[in-house]
């Protein structure tokens, strides 16, 4: 068993992922952090039954994360949060399962920093669905066939989504560009706006889309459209338990969800 933590325990995802986690075998849940409902217990609060796990203050990380045990820390919350608590985990030697996305490269590259120095084993995804990831596959092998296509990222979320457009968009994006030799990105267009040789990057937003992705190959007479749907969070917390029972019996460094999955 792993024993594992969870900083946006409050939050949609975090309770999600403790409902997970109790429901596995790999993993239990020893430490939870988050803004909001300090001292409640987390199983409570996931709506899951009392779990004798109290959701600390960020604040008390180091000493919650040393007298739980905890091995890995699963963070769900947002960027400016993990960017300053990834790393002090990081420094306890605790491994890194990352979920939140709108990391700048600053912030991101810092996290990657803290994870090498302190030689602790982790993944940073922006998605840890499992069809996601095959997704990515898919993409990057058409791509290679799909040279001469415009391509276009279009991606919808629910209206609570705050960082746009959504880190798996810039993920299919950055797949295609690396097989397409370097492409520039074109966020939405206004106006008078010809088309070049980029990657067009859409985001729509509105009530409770779980996450949809679609990425556009248009050719002249043809096209071929690839999809995602997310039908629940469900894909996304269950990977990402998944990921931190790996994670928690991998070697120090830093890994992907490729790896994790064997794609
Ligand atoms: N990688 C994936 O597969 C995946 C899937 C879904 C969502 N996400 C990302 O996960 C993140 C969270 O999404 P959500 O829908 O659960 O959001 P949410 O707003 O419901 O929850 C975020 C939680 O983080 C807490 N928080 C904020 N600042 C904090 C801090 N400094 N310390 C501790 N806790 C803090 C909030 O109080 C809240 O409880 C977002 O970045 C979202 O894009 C990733």
């Amino acid at each position: 068993m792993i024993n594992v933590g969870v900083t946006g325990a409050s939050g949609r995802m975090g309770r999600l992922i403790i409902d997970n986690i109790i429901r596995s075998e790999d993993v239990c849940l020893v430490s939870a952090f988050d803004l909001t409902n300090i001292g409640m217990d987390a199983g409570e609060v996931a709506q899951v039954g009392n779990l004798d796990v109290m959701i600390s203050d960020v604040s008390d990380m180091e000493s919650v994360l040393k007298e739980s045990a905890t091995q890995v820390l699963i963070d769900f919350t947002i960027a400016d949060a993990t960017a300053a608590n990834a790393p002090r985990a990081a420094s306890c030697g605790v491994g890194l399962v990352i979920g939140t996305t709108g990391l700048s490269p600053e912030q991101k590259r810092t996290i990657e920093e803290s994870i090498i120095s302190n030689n602790v084993p982790a993944i940073i995804s922006p998605n840890y669905s499992i069809g996601v990831n095959v997704f990515f596959k898919i993409l990057s092998e058409a791509a290679k066939y799909l040279d001469e296509a415009d391509v276009e990222v279009i991606e919808a979320h629910h209206k609570h989504k705050k960082d746009s457009p959504s880190g798996t968009a810039l993920r299919a994006a950055d797949v295609i560009s690396e097989v397409m030799g370097g492409k520039e990105y074109v966020y939405g267009r206004e106006g008078l706006s010809p088309r070049g040789k980029e990657i067009g990057i859409h985001a729509v937003r509105g009530g409770d889309i779980a996450g949809d992705h679609t990425v556009l190959f248009a050719l002249e007479g043809e096209r071929i459209e690839i999809k995602h749907q997310a039908h629940s969070r469900q894909a996304f917390a269950g990977g990402a338990v998944k990921a931190a029972a790996w994670i928690g019996n991998a070697e120090p460094g830093l890994y992907t969800m490729q790896d994790i999955l064997g794609i």
